[in-house]
């Protein structure tokens, strides 16, 4: 690849990460129409939708954003689906609350929430876990046949962890439950936020595993070949 082509790589990789959900998420999202019928009245997203003003269509919840008129998913309910495998939501990764219960989900992966900071509610079939374990929500309970998960915790913000978590120069920031990102302060950037100048953007994911301090996960999304460089 070209000098050209690689900067154009990584403009591309960041206007995915930074702007993919606000323009990406219109109306008519297949995860939307994923299985059939809508959300039903009376369950926890068409009340928290109905709440929220937003809009029912298909599986989803709707909103518009007043500012920029991008319509963002709020809600995704894919109960009563008969699915067993779930591997990708990133469409709903902008959702506040999913519900997948009553489907034989026989794995659920944490990775499948990687990027869904605002998620604040799910309802689980009661033999998965929370996503991310009991340590990344607030309160879980099972509730008959279903698995409550109710206040996404900050992983930037447990005693402890934010003098490592994130390189020098570098901001962490709630990426899914488990999960956090740091990204390099204006003009640092390069391997753990180490160059100044040039590149003004560099991301780091990180997974917590649960209630130990695990860092299992890390990648350096847009340098790596520039690491691999130095
Ligand atoms: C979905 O709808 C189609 C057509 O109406 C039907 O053939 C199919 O059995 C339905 N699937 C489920 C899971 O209800
Ligand atoms: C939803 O259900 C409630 C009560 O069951 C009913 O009063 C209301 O009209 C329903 N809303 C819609 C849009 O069907
Ligand atoms: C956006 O629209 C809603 C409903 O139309 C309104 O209640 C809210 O105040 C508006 N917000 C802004 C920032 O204009
Ligand atoms: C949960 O139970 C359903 C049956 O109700 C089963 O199909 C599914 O594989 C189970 N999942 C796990 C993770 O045990
Ligand atoms: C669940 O999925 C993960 C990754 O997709 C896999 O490593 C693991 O073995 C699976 N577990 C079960 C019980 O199928
Ligand atoms: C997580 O919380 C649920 C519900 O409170 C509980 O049943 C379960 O044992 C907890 N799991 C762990 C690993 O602490
Ligand atoms: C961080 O955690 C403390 C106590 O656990 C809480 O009071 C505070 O509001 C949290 N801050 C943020 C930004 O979540």
């Amino acid at each position: 690849m070209t000098a050209e082509g690689r900067l154009l790589t990584v403009v591309a990789v960041f206007f995915v990460l930074f702007y993919g959900n606000r323009f990406c998420h219109a109306a008519n999202s297949q995860i939307c129409l994923m299985c059939n019928g809508t959300v039903v009245n009376g369950s926890a997203v068409w009340d928290f939708c109905t709440s929220s003003a937003g809009q029912i269509d298909g599986r989803c919840c709707l909103q518009t954003d007043n500012t920029s008129g991008a319509v963002h998913i709020t809600g995704l309910d894919v109960s009563y689906c008969n699915l067993i495998v779930v591997e990708d939501l990133s469409e709903a990764s902008t959702a506040l609350m999913i519900d997948l219960s009553f489907n034989p989900i026989s794995n659920l992966s944490d990775l499948v929430f990687e990027g869904f900071s605002q998620l604040f509610y799910v309802i689980l079939p009661s033999n998965l876990t929370c996503p991310g374990g009991n340590a990344s929500w607030e309160k879980t309970e099972v509730k008959g046949e279903v698995r409550v998960c109710e206040g996404q915790i900050n992983a930037c913000n447990q005693t402890g962890h934010i003098s490592w978590d994130c390189p020098q120069n570098s901001l962490c920031s709630p990426y899914g439950p488990g999960f956090f990102a740091c990204s390099c302060v204006e003009s640092f950037h390069g391997y753990k936020c180490l160059r100044e100048g040039e590149f003004p953007i560099v991301e780091v994911f990180g997974i917590l595993g649960g209630s130990t301090i695990l860092v299992s996960l890390v990648l350096w999304v847009t340098q790596r070949r520039k690491a691999k460089a130095m």
